[in-house]
């Protein structure tokens, strides 16, 4: 856990344009500075830096935010990860609180085993290029398969001799320890107390974490014989946990976010010869079938994927079972299917990168037309032909957007003549089983959980150290699933925290006092106002994120130290927000103060008063604005209560009810007037 005061002193030290040139090519155009947007393919600058405000934006695909975003958002790391470099970057110490004796063996040994895995790829990749052996038996192989000596050095490729035990002497002599090499599984303890190597007379693909440290290992026999298997591969281990592992993803994970597109290959070598012709947006699982997990991390950089599998008998089927389980993590998925007898490999080897565009742009297809050109469109059987809809009804019923959903019914009822009620109910039912199932799984992991069976376990790719804040709740916050919408509510109540969070500690000059030149306002904020006007009411935000933001800028504001200046003030308050560790409210305030202009008072954008000095003006403005929009919703809630009322003949009921219509629609015509006096 970085406490709060190292988090400042991180972002005080820290200059965006500094931070962001590491990265990007950066020219100063008047006060702000210019750069190729990395995050989308960009062919002229459209990335603007500004010192003044440390933020940065992109007035192309719109990305913005502040260095910690940026550094978060390109290197993929977390929000603990990516203030330890910024602290590493200016020489900045973070000292962590104390850890455990526990705590410590444990990040001990995840540190331990990532060396040794380490060690074990250098020591399989100097075989492959220095040891006469490996460079007669690996080497040739892999290029004879056509890989380039780059592509070899690029995925780290080794090479493990015929004994089973190079490795573990190696590896003592260099003082590893053999508890470690079993740790990591990259040796075996037998019965008779002797360690061996798990790899041997294979070459070898090293498995890299997202940010590129060496995790594990599949290895590929050389032999043709059908009895050895094909491959081995690492066993979990604390630093590897296969089901949340793709192979691939370090190497892949720029071009899949720049390309907003993933293309799901079957094995090892699919992706390697993918990439070396150039596709370079294409993943693999790990020797094992694909999971929810390997899919959350191909999420994040991208929901569109495109499964690429080979067009055998056996790929065919794993792509359509893959297609359910896609589709239930919320994946946009299309499918291509090789010509007959290819694979991703084959196919990469025998074109160039632009043929191979080519021919995915033309023959990438939606998952479920997949379905039915695959299992019904050639089905003349009557009885087999409607297991097949329902086969693809049951896929559809996977989508789990509900406009999409809606689409597919529509194009199936009309391309097999079924009615939409039917299809849509079927749907419905198969939800509900579904979703049944998955509660009565929970309850009894729960129950197995507080009877102290099953501990639950990190869910994560790679167990992280203990003393990375992965583990610490968010603050207080428990921001679940926010939704944002656009209703009128919302967008009023995101207006007042704009002026909150930009503005919150600057003054209000109310028109009417400069008129008057009364006193009595003097040295009233915007903050305060905006407090004393919705207590006033007894009025706090729906959203519960808004609501969120809301109490933590008045408890930092409470703090805050009266004889800076309201600029200052407000920078403390920006700092705070901006690098909140919850990151749906960090993400909501960066998109805040991203925003130039309020969001309803329109006629402002075009005023050339700078917005601070208006805030007499715009502030009551949005907070009239904000209460017309409460007495709108309570009076539609109060029509609504009034029809249940006449519907049950409760006369006494109605009566009531149409009073305090009365009474609310009343507070609307003067908030409604009041907003035109404005
Ligand atoms: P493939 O048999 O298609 O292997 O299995 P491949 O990687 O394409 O190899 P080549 O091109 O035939 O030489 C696909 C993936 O399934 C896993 C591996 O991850 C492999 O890359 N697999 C396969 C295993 O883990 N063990 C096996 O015995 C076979
Ligand atoms: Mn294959």
């Amino acid at each position: 856990m970085i406490d709060r005061d190292t988090i400042n002193r991180i972002l005080d030290a820290v200059k965006i344009e500094e931070v962001i040139g590491d990265f990007v090519s950066l020219r100063r155009k008047g006060s702000n500075w210019w750069g190729l947007c990395p995050f989308h393919p960009d062919r002229n600058p459209s990335m603007a830096v500004s010192p003044t405000k440390n933020l940065f934006k992109c007035f192309s695909c719109g990305k913005g935010g502040n260095a910690l975003s940026f550094v978060m958002e390109h290197e993929n790391m977390s929000y603990p990860e990516a203030l330890r470099y910024l602290a590493a970057k200016y020489n900045i110490e973070v000292v962590d609180k104390e850890l455990t004796p526990e705590e410590v063996a444990r990040n001990q040994r995840y540190d331990n085993l990532l060396v040794v895995s380490d060690f074990a790829q250098k020591f399989y990749q100097d075989l492959l290029w220095n040891n006469d052996f490996g460079r007669t038996v690996g080497l040739s192989y892999f290029r004879q398969r056509g890989y380039t000596d780059d592509t070899i050095r690029k995925f780290g490729l080794g090479f493990a001799s015929h004994h089973p035990d190079t490795l573990i002497d190696a590896a003592r002599k260099e003082g590893y320890k053999e508890e470690y090499l079993i740790g990591a599984t990259l040796c075996v303890a037998r019965e008779n107390g002797e360690v061996s190597d798990r790899f041997y007379d294979r070459v070898m693909f090293p498995i890299h974490s997202i940010s590129g440290r060496v995790i594990a290992f599949g290895g590929r026999t050389l032999k043709k014989d059908k009895n050895v298997p094909k491959y081995v591969n690492s066993e979990n281990s604390d630093i590897y946990k296969k089901s949340d592992a793709v192979y691939g993803i370090f190497f892949a994970k720029s071009a899949i976010a720049k390309e907003k597109k993933c293309y799901l290959v079957e094995g090892y070598t699919d992706v390697v010869s993918m990439h070396q012709a150039g596709i370079t947006n294409v993943v693999a699982p790990c020797g094992t079938a694909l999971t929810a997990g390997q899919i959350r991390l191909m999420k994040r950089f991208s929901p569109d994927v495109t499964i690429i599998y080979d067009n055998d008998e056996a790929g065919i089927n794993a792509s359509l079972k893959n297609i359910n389980l896609l589709l239930e993590e919320g994946m946009n998925v299309r499918v291509l299917l090789l010509p007959e007898g290819e694979d991703p490999d084959s196919f990469a080897m025998a074109h160039t990168g632009d043929e191979i565009r080519d021919f995915i742009e033309k023959n990438e297809e939606d998952c479920i037309s997949y379905k039915c050109r695959l299992l019904v469109d050639s089905e003349r059987d009557p009885v087999r032909k409607s297991r097949a809809i329902r086969d693809v009804i049951a896929t559809i019923a996977y989508v789990s957007d509900p406009v999409l959903r809606n689409l597919y019914v529509d194009n199936l009822s009309k391309k097999y003549d079924q009615k939409p009620e039917m299809l849509f109910k079927e749907i419905a039912t198969l939800r509900r089983k579904w979703r049944e199932e998955r509660q009565r799984l929970e309850q009894r992991k729960e129950m197995e959980v507080s009877s102290g069976h099953l501990r639950p376990v990190y869910e994560g790719q790679q167990p992280p150290p203990v003393s990375e804040e992965y583990y610490e709740p968010a603050g207080d916050l428990l921001i679940g699933d926010v939704y944002s919408s656009n209703t009128p509510m919302d967008v009023s109540e995101r207006e007042l925290l704009y002026y909150l969070v930009k503005f919150g500690c600057y003054p209000i000059h109310f028109v009417e006092d400069m008129l008057y030149g009364a006193q009595k306002r003097e040295g009233v904020t915007v903050a305060d106002y905006i407090r004393s006007a919705l207590s006033e009411d007894e009025l706090e935000f729906e959203n519960p994120l808004y609501r969120a933001i809301y109490e933590e800028f008045y408890s930092l504001y409470g703090t805050l130290d009266g004889s800076l200046n309201p600029e200052e003030q407000q920078k403390q308050v920006v700092r705070f927000l901006s690098a909140h560790n919850n990151d749906s409210l960090r993400k909501t305030v960066l998109g805040l103060l991203l925003e130039t202009h309020t969001l309803t008072v329109k006629e402002y954008r075009l005023s050339i008063a700078p917005e601070e000095t208006i805030l007499g003006v715009t502030v009551p403005k949005s907070m009239v604005l904000y209460k017309l929009r409460i007495t709108e919703q309570a009076c539609i809630d109060i029509t609504k209560e009034i029809a249940a009322a006449e519907a049950n003949g409760d006369l006494e009921c109605q009566k009531a009810l149409m009073m305090q219509l009365q009474m609310f629609n009343q507070v609307k015509n003067r908030f409604a007037k009041e907003l035109n006096r404005l």
